[in-house]
């Protein structure tokens, strides 16, 4: 296939060096605009009003979208819940709109405080310490615990947040093959032999969002406790979502309150951003407060975060919450077996989470466009996030979502299909095949730069960066 850079490029083709820095994201920013004027740009789009099953919202640069939404994080419809927004209101009226200032000073509130008895009260915990934001909590909690002669072992998949925390934490950094526990014991057996003083951390998910599986988690907790490692996992997408009461995956496995680490998001489930860590230690609060650069320099979750979560919280653990997780598992069932059966190929385990197989990175941009174009709200995901061939929709579906959503939606999908499919034969031409990358990253027109852009300029090739993290 012939395709222009807007489809045949990746974001890591403009990774530039030039020593004027404000220059780097010139290459990328024209490239992004090429790939919007195709309409093969679906990042960054805007919401009009609420989030909720239905949106309207606007691309980039303005134009409208409009559809069934399954590109929002808000798993059990918490945050348009009537008692949720009612405790937003209440807590402005009553703490006003801000902490201003760090956890560390003046920053906390009761409510925050209330919240993290009650958070640990529901994950089994002894202790637990919020966060801002789960991004902080997850970085933050790995660069306080480990030094630079530690080491960390970290699910391939792992978050962002969490991949970026074990780089400056320490040079140690050892990747694991996805939920591959051997290869965990491995590193470990290894690690004990060579650094038997050392601290090891070893990093996973309960439940990773690119393809919505699990790992053994009381098989890694054994191990840990064999090699004298500590636990870290993250229950971003599945605490308040799973599990019978709502305890997520640990829930589901029987290690409720038996991991060393626990940290968690409040953005996908409890309608609010913020995050934290649980543990069995009195201490650790101390090292979070005190010695945790996204917790100590910054400012504390405000009021209405933390009346928010409480109320969310409160939902979840009522017959309110298992009524939700309910509606959301049934819908979850629903989507997923209809593109099973219309023969797509539909990652993983049943959870919020639905990542639909699109192949092609060139295919999914386009796919992209018109599903846009005929009302649906998905997110794509592609290189780097994950590898060229396997780019994905990554569906996240609401309990308040209806059987004619979930219908709408896969009717949408099969039509959307077939445009795009026209389109993608449209570049029909001499086939590139996996090894003629370097003759396809030749045709790429590097977008037009600024005469003063310096020689230093690099465009690397497909996969000389690094792979990401998962998002
Ligand atoms: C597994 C995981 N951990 C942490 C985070 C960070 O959460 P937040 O966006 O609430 O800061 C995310 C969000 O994308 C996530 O998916």
């Amino acid at each position: 296939m012939r395709f222009p850079p807007s489809l045949a490029s990746s974001a890591l083709d403009f990774f530039h060096t030039d020593s004027n820095l404000l220059r780097r994201f010139d290459a990328p920013h024209a490239w992004c605009d090429e790939r919007l004027a195709g309409g093969y740009d679906p990042y960054q789009t805007s919401l009009d009003g609420c989030v909720g099953t239905r949106v309207r919202g606007r691309l980039r640069v303005g134009s409208r979208v409009s559809g069934v939404n399954l590109a929002s994080q808000d798993y059990l419809s918490l945050s348009a819940a009537p008692e949720v927004r009612a405790a937003a209101i209440a807590a402005v009226e009553a703490e006003g709109v801000h902490s201003a200032g760090s956890a560390a000073l003046m920053g906390l509130t009761t409510g925050s405080l209330q919240l993290e008895r009650e958070l640990a009260d529901f994950t089994g915990f002894l202790d637990c310490t919020v966060f801002p934001i789960a991004w902080a909590a997850g970085y933050g909690v790995i660069t306080a615990l480990v030094r630079p002669s530690d080491h960390v072992i970290i699910d391939v998949l792992a978050h962002a947040c969490l991949q970026e925390g074990a780089r400056s934490a320490t040079a140690n950094v050892h990747k694991v093959p996805h939920l591959k526990n051997n290869a965990v014991e491995r590193r470990l057996r290894r690690l004990r032999e060579t650094s038997p003083e050392a601290g090891i951390l070893v990093v996973t998910e309960t439940l990773f969002s690119m393809d919505s599986d699990s790992p053994r988690i009381g098989e890694l907790q054994d191990l840990c406790k064999k090699y004298s490692a500590t636990l870290l996992v993250d229950c971003a997408h599945d605490l308040g979502a799973l599990g019978a009461t709502g305890r997520g995956v640990l829930e589901e496995q029987g290690m409720v309150g038996q991991v060393d680490l626990l940290m968690g998001s409040f953005s996908k489930v409890f309608g609010s951003p913020g995050g934290f860590v649980c543990a069995n230690s009195v201490s650790l609060k101390w090292g979070l407060r005190y010695s945790c650069g996204p917790s100590t320099f910054t400012n504390a979750m405000s009021p209405v975060q933390a009346a928010v979560v409480r109320s969310s919280l409160a939902l979840i653990r009522g017959d309110e919450g298992a009524a939700r997780r309910e509606r959301l598992a049934r819908n979850v069932h629903r989507l997923r077996s209809a593109l099973q059966r219309l023969g797509y190929r539909v990652l993983g385990r049943q959870s919020a989470v639905v990542p639909v197989i699109v192949g092609d990175v060139a295919y999914g941009r386009i796919l992209s466009k018109y599903l846009l174009r005929r009302g649906a709200i998905v997110n794509l995901v592609e290189y780097p996030a994950v590898s060229p061939k396997s780019s994905r929709l990554r569906l996240q579906v609401m309990a308040d979502h209806t059987p004619a959503d979930i219908e709408e939606f896969v009717a949408t999908l099969r039509a959307a299909e077939q445009d795009a499919r026209r389109e993608y034969d449209s570049f029909a031409g001499e086939p590139v095949e996996e090894e003629a990358h370097d003759a396809l990253q030749d045709s790429v027109v590097v977008p037009k730069l600024p005469d003063s852009v310096s020689d230093s300029t690099v465009v690397p090739k497909y996969g000389r960066v690094p792979k990401l993290g998962g998002l």
